[in-house]
């Protein structure tokens, strides 16, 4: 079996762990983090520890003093060059060239380029995009498709074991109001063209005249009581809409890449509600209030939980809870991933400590983000934030096609096409995967396609051109084999590109680790742009045997990276621009 390359800071900092013990016998480090990570100056080496500092302020010592401790106890791994104490105790290490190259030449041969398999043996549930049946996908459905999508494949990568889960708003009292309207009112043309805006716009026009009219109100009563009990007509009616909601969903998700494991909706889980209801109370957990079912968490300050409202429904946190239950009980995951914008996070904090309380061993995680910005002259708008999404991203092939037109000319025309949907669609996604995802953020074309910027049009190029050095290098060479030479870093800047390669693996993890895709997206520009300088300062074609293959080598580990690092986040790589 092969054997899985190491990141050498994993390894340094296992190392950092073992120095420190051995230096101070008997201290509790459990609290002071060990990592070694990159150097943020370049200056200082190549990574660097700031565990002296920590633990300096715990000992109330010179923090100084404790790193030439470290110093002088430290046995320097193979392929260390050297450690410096520098600044306040910060500790710099230097790593062997040497190393860098052997690390590189492990990462080439391995077909997953170094990923550890981190998440062997684990299961990750991420419920994600989850829109809500008989409505229209809004710019959060969007944001938590394309983040949870990017999420998906990051644990995947590293060896979860993935369920992606698409929790469908699919119950609860608006179809009562939906069925009634439906069978007054429903535009069978509109139904067939626009279904899910002929669906809400059922459901609007009803909730009005429920609010009107107390026979109507009456009625959709009469005709939800019918649904839940199971009557064959109204759930044939329920199931149409979900149908009709589902396959207009799905085309935006093939557009998108996006597929999941399940569709659970909500509906899924509403024979479990009751039994949910009656742990909760049995654990003294929910308590009458005003003929509601409550859970009062006003001593954890997060407020007071309905559980079954006064007319003896159940809401959205009965179903997340009884969620939880069910899905904790069929697949033992180590982990529940949640993807939704900010708004919902109280509801997530409420029936997360509630799930705690009841003594469910599963790790829940609730990724959230602010909604982006769209400038109204930008996207047709509703309510603020309701966009047509087939429309976005129909503009943005439209955009890219202009971009493509203009970067390949001579190309013909349904290869452009099918470039400009890779650059478009690339586009809205990278939008949304580069930004820290809980600040505002601004959609701009201009910013989207950039050619110039941390977009993915400037990446997918980047992939593109590097690629294309290798293809003319196997062209003129076509006799050589890069890969029979060794991998040599000789010029300062090849050894800088070589160690960013190196932390390829590093910066999957910790996009992961962190849930955020934006970590991935900056490694992946920063990367092409020392790239970038690595071209225009090394003769490659030009170079002598020997230089010109290790050279090879590098571009090509290159692009190999950026074209899984982009995939991870969803996006494709053309061949061509
Ligand atoms: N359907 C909900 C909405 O549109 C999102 C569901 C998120 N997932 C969950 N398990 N609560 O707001």
């Amino acid at each position: 079996m092969k054997k899985e390359s190491i990141s050498l800071e994993t390894q340094l900092s296992a190392w950092c762990a073992e120095t420190f013990a051995a230096c101070f016998p008997g201290v509790d480090l459990s609290t002071i983090p060990l990592a070694v990570i990159p150097s943020r100056n370049e200056e200082f080496g190549d990574c660097q520890c700031e565990a002296a500092m920590k633990l300096a302020k715990e000992l109330k010592t010179n923090p100084r003093a404790v790193a030439q401790q470290f110093k002088e106890k430290a046995v320097l791994p193979a392929f260390v060059e050297k450690i410096e104490i520098a600044g306040p105790g910060f500790i710099n290490i230097y790593l062997k060239t040497a190393a860098l190259a052997d690390q590189l030449t492990a990462m080439q041969s391995d077909k997953k380029l170094g990923l550890p398999n981190l998440g062997k043996n684990q299961t990750v549930i991420i419920d994600y995009s989850s829109p809500n049946v008989a409505k229209p996908m809004h710019i959060g459905h969007i944001r938590s498709t394309v983040i949870g999508n990017a999420l998906d494949r990051l644990y995947r990568a590293l060896g979860y074991n993935v369920i992606a889960d698409n929790h469908l708003g699919d119950w609860g009292t608006q179809f009562g109001l939906i069925i009634l309207g439906y069978r007054e009112f429903a535009d069978a043309e509109a139904l067939k063209t626009a279904p899910v805006e002929e669906l809400e716009r059922i459901y609007v026009k009803s909730y009005n005249m429920s609010k009107e009219d107390e026979t109507w109100r009456d009625r959709a009563k009469a005709e939800l009581v019918k649904l839940q009990q199971g009557d064959k007509e109204n759930r044939a009616l329920w199931e149409k809409f979900v149908e009709l909601t589902l396959s207009e969903f799905n085309r935006i998700y093939k557009r998108l890449g996006v597929s999941f494991d399940f569709y659970r909706g909500e509906s899924f889980y509403n024979d479990q509600l009751a039994g949910t209801v009656a742990r909760l109370k049995k654990e003294g957990l929910a308590s009458v209030s005003d003929g509601a079912l409550v859970c009062d968490l006003e001593a954890d300050g997060l407020n007071v939980a309905i559980v079954r409202k006064s007319d003896g429904g159940y809401n959205y946190t009965t179903t997340d809870i009884a969620t939880v239950i069910s899905r904790t009980a069929e697949f033992q995951p180590s982990e529940i991933i949640y993807v939704t914008d900010e708004r919902q996070q109280l509801h997530f904090k409420q029936f997360f400590h509630i799930c705690k309380k009841i003594g469910v061993p599963t790790k829940l995680t609730h990724v959230w983000f602010g909604l982006m910005r769209l400038p109204e002259a930008t996207f047709s708008t509703r309510e603020g934030n309701v966009i047509k999404l087939e429309a976005l991203l129909n503009e943005a092939e439209a955009r890219a096609l202009e971009v493509v037109k203009t970067s390949s000319p001579g190309m013909d025309e349904a290869q452009q096409r099918e470039i400009a949907r890779a650059v478009g669609i690339g586009a809205i996604k990278y939008t949304d995967l580069s930004q820290n995802p809980q600040s505002l953020v601004t959609f701009t074309w201009e910013k989207a396609l950039a050619m110039d910027g941390n977009s993915a049009p400037y990446l997918q190029y980047a992939y593109a051109r590097i690629a294309s050095v290798r293809d003319k290098y196997a062209a003129q060479f076509p006799d050589k084999n890069p890969d029979d030479f060794p991998i040599i870093l000789t010029e300062e800047i090849e050894r800088r590109l070589a160690l960013k390669l190196t932390r390829f693996p590093a910066a999957v993890v910790s996009a992961a680790s962190l849930d955020r895709p934006s970590v991935m997206a900056d490694y992946l520009f920063d990367l092409s742009q020392t790239y970038s300088s690595f071209y225009q300062n090394v003769p490659f074609l030009k170079a002598d045997e020997g230089p010109r293959e290790s050279r090879i080598r590098l571009c090509a580990l290159t692009a190999a990276i950026l074209k899984n690092g982009l995939a991870l986040l969803g996006i494709e790589t053309p061949e061509r621009i």
